[in-house]
């Protein structure tokens, strides 16, 4: 069999071992792959590259992607999508393993209802992929905000300052949860919740009261109602939230409410580099290894996912069901530790 490998959508720790997995596990089974460059752009513009004369065995550490991303979606005209049904067909490729977040999922899941064989392996800092327990990327990313927030709370109390750390993580508040919990945030906003600016003070105040500074957690996503949409948007319609600043928006309100001194810091894309953690490189090698298993099985038309601690296949539909946001019993602990 001849495999094709892409990786599609917002980069993040985990995709190089992942890669590394599908190669090796269809190798050792006795087929071949080639990876397609920069997500689905490499399949509409036939822009390949071969494994055979790279030592793959270092990318399990590795952040990044050797196949490089982008947020190209190939079926919004009927031109490009004959360009990648053609480049399939010019290098012989039997199924697709299409490693992504909903986005590069859906185009996959598209691909497969054109008839092509396609598995898909889900990953994200976001973690909000509906059918997978925890996406890879996501411990990665948590993890360099948990440190930045530590590193915040030095700075913080030095200065007697409020500081608002704002995250990314798109519309589900997985990231700002971890930080705001792992790192003891005295208040974390999160998209699943209304915004609550009296609830923000009082949490504030209460942990200037106690130690002198305090410091909040922000999800890009929050709802801050008419301060509203200012983003760009990306090719598949989502706005560009990191632009709507609302760390800064934070903090001036607060330093406005209160009068004590506020900083805000927008950790963006520092979260999505860097070695992936321990977690993600076994998630993403198991979820490569498992995504080359189905399409063996003649499972196709299926994404490898997380379920409790088993890898399993699940149909495209249900995997794109609905995106996972974060839940009443995760809010509830996370509003436990509030300053
Ligand atoms: O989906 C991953 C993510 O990092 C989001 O958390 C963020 O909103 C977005 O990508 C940023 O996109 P870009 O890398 O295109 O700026």
């Amino acid at each position: 069999m001849r495999f094709g490998v892409l990786t599609g959508g917002g980069d993040c720790p985990g995709l190089n071992p992942a890669i590394r997995a599908v190669v090796y596990r269809a190798r050792q089974r006795g087929h071949t792959v080639l990876g397609f460059l920069d997500g689905w752009k490499g399949l509409r513009d036939d822009l390949t590259r071969g494994f055979e004369d790279v030592d793959l065995g270092p990318l399990v550490g590795k952040g990044g992607t050797v196949l490089g991303s982008s947020r190209t979606n190939p079926f919004t005209t009927p031109e490009d999508a004959d360009k990648v049904l053609r480049t399939l067909d010019r290098h012989g490729i039997d199924v697709l393993i299409a490693i992504g977040g909903d986005d590069t999922l859906s185009a996959g899941r598209e691909l497969a209802r054109r008839g092509r064989k396609v598995v898909g392996v889900p990953k994200t800092m976001d973690n909000d992929v509906g059918a997978t327990d925890w996406t890879f990327g996501f411990d990665s990313a948590a993890t360099v905000a948990v440190e930045a927030l530590e590193r915040l709370r030095d700075t913080a109390d030095s200065h007697h300052r409020v500081v608002v750390l704002e995250v990314m993580g798109r519309h589900a508040g997985w990231v700002a949860l971890a930080t705001g919990l792992a790192a003891g945030a005295d208040f974390t906003l999160l998209p699943e919740e209304p915004y609550r600016p009296e609830e923000l003070l009082q949490h504030v105040r209460a942990g200037v009261a106690r130690r002198g500074y305090a410091l909040v957690v922000a999800s890009e996503g929050i709802d801050l109602g008419a301060k509203g949409s200012v983003g760009g948007k990306d090719e598949f319609g989502h706005e560009l939230l990191r632009e709507r600043g609302v760390g800064a928006f934070l903090a001036r309100q607060i330093e406005e409410q209160t009068k004590f001194e506020t900083r805000s810091a927008q950790i963006g894309h520092i979260q999505r580099g860097g070695p992936p953690t321990l977690f993600d490189r076994l998630l993403a090698t198991r979820l490569g290894a498992k995504a080359v298993d189905l399409a063996l099985a003649g499972r196709t038309g299926e994404v490898a996912v997380l379920r409790g601690s088993e890898v399993v296949g699940v149909p495209f539909d249900e995997a794109l069901r609905s995106p996972k946001v974060v839940g009443p019993e995760w809010i509830d602990l996370l509003h436990t530790f509030d300053g």
